[in-house]
């Protein structure tokens, strides 16, 4: 499993018709910062990356390292290379749900819910402006993502009669390839799975993929007027690759296709521009680069065009057209409420203001320009130590193919992993069969941080105490 991406050659096809836009009109579109740029007059100066005078030149002009004091950072020798699967936690967070709890719940009671019942729709809206380039009315704040990705598939399809496929890749995380299972085993869809990594799938065919990227080019053949939607990570969640989502949305609206775009990676690490792109659909969560906290409130992204197209596929009363007339026949409203199901959890609202508040704040420009910086930063670390000790690279080199965080693949990589919590607090993650995902998030990472976690994964590499360990029979890994 896995074997193909054992290194990531980047070749990138530009010649079809229909895909108008070359390469390097791509790579100035995902990003026009040069992060290789960057790094080299950093290392003119303090030397190599190998050397930690590189990491702390980094830090010194870093314009976001003062972030770093607005999160709880309970152990200061953690090296917690892990944002991309739960942030840290604002400290403004602690205040801010504290004042939830005291001056509102505790206070107003029922009589909150004036002010509270469309928080799920300013949520969005906070959300959206700092991280998704989306104008207000867009955008909701609530359940979770699974949840979401339900609801805008089922919604998608629907606006699509006559249409028997729906399309997705063998990378995309669980719950969306389970979800989609589910929906086409219900309606009796045929869904087709890219296998852009060799594990297969219901309906699974060959596509040409690597680091799992799908290029609107490998895409394009599977594009048949039977596809109702497409759904793809805008950050594939293992190898940190990232697909042309402006590219393949036209490529496939050009042939009447939805796609639905899974940004849980992407969201908070990567500059996206949905209004600008003319995304139609898109989910993501909180919890990662959001910083917002484990299980906080997801969110959903349908573009205003799109809003009355589409019916609400579970028609909770959140967004019945007069929601408290509780009357006998359901109408749905025509804004971005009709797809906003039932009660939103406010408290979990308040976490997600107050961080993508900060987010705002600080600049998506600035954000993804440190990811991009980090991510190139741990590529030159990976060359000169982790290589050499028989790791693989699965993750793009060309830094507008990839968001926050590098994978890195070796056949022990699980015992790597557990070793590094246990023996080197550097906390990063493992994903079957042999991914290490090794992250930078870029409000509460410091460069510092990024260089320490991988030099001590160097050594604990090196000196094989990693073999000591036994599994710990975690259901979570
Ligand atoms: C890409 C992606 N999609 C969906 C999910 C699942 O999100 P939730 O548990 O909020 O439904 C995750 C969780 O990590 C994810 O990484």
């Amino acid at each position: 499993m896995l074997s193909k991406h054992s290194s990531c050659s980047y070749r990138y096809a530009n010649q079809i018709g229909s895909i108008r836009s070359t390469t390097n009109e791509r790579a100035a579109r995902m990003s026009d910062f040069d992060p290789r740029g960057y790094l080299n007059d950093v290392y003119a100066k303090s030397g190599p990356a190998t050397s930690r005078a590189a990491a702390e030149a980094l830090e010194a002009a870093d314009p976001l390292a003062h972030y770093r004091e607005l999160f709880h950072i309970a152990d200061p020798d953690l090296k917690y290379l892990d944002g991309n699967s739960l942030g840290r936690m604002p400290k403004a967070t602690v205040a801010a749900v504290n004042d939830f709890l005291t001056n509102e719940w505790a206070t107003e009671l029922v009589d909150g819910w004036a002010h509270w019942i469309d928080q799920a729709q300013v949520a969005g809206n906070i959300l959206g402006s700092a991280t998704l380039g989306a104008a207000p009315g867009q955008t909701l704040v609530q359940d979770t993502t699974s949840v979401n990705f339900y609801q805008l598939c089922n919604a998608a399809i629907a606006a699509r009669p006559g249409r028997k496929t729906v399309i997705i890749d063998a990378s995309n995380f669980p719950t969306d390839r389970y979800i989609l299972a589910g929906i086409a085993e219900a309606q009796g869809l045929n869904l087709v799975t890219l296998d852009n990594d060799g594990t297969g799938g219901p309906g699974a065919v060959a596509i040409d993929a690597d680091c799992e990227l799908i290029t609107p080019e490998a895409l394009e053949p599977f594009l048949t007027d039977d596809v109702a939607i497409v759904t793809l990570q805008a950050i594939h969640y293992r190898s940190g690759s990232r697909p042309d989502v402006k590219a393949i949305t036209d490529l496939c609206r050009e042939r009447g296709i939805l796609v639905v775009w899974d940004a849980s990676h992407a969201g908070g690490a990567i500059d996206l521009r949905f209004d600008e792109w003319g995304v139609d659909l898109a989910v993501g969560c909180t919890y990662k680069y959001g910083n917002s906290g484990p299980g906080s409130p997801a969110w959903l992204y349908v573009r205003k065009s799109m809003q009355t197209q589409l019916g609400t596929a579970i028609q909770g009363w959140f967004a019945n057209h007069d929601q408290f007339a509780m009357g006998p026949f359901f109408e749905a409203t025509d804004s971005i409420r009709r797809f906003q199901i039932a009660s939103p959890s406010i408290m979990g609202l308040r976490a997600v203001e107050t961080s993508y508040n900060m987010i705002a704040e600080a600049g998506m420009t600035a954000i993804s320009q440190k990811a991009a910086v980090g991510t190139e930063f741990m590529l030159d670390l990976f060359d000169a130590w982790l290589a050499p000790l028989g790791f693989t690279l699965i993750t793009p080199r060309n830094h507008w193919q990839r968001g926050g965080h590098i994978t890195v693949a070796h056949p022990e990589a699980k015992q790597i992993a557990a070793a590094m919590r246990k023996f080197s607090n550097v906390i990063p993650d493992y994903r079957v069969p042999d991914s290490i995902r090794l992250a930078i998030a870029p409000l509460p990472t410091s460069y510092t941080e990024v260089w320490d976690g991988l030099d001590r994964m160097r050594a604990l590499v090196e000196s094989k105490r990693y073999l000591e360990i036994q599994d710990n029979g975690s259901r979570v890994t």
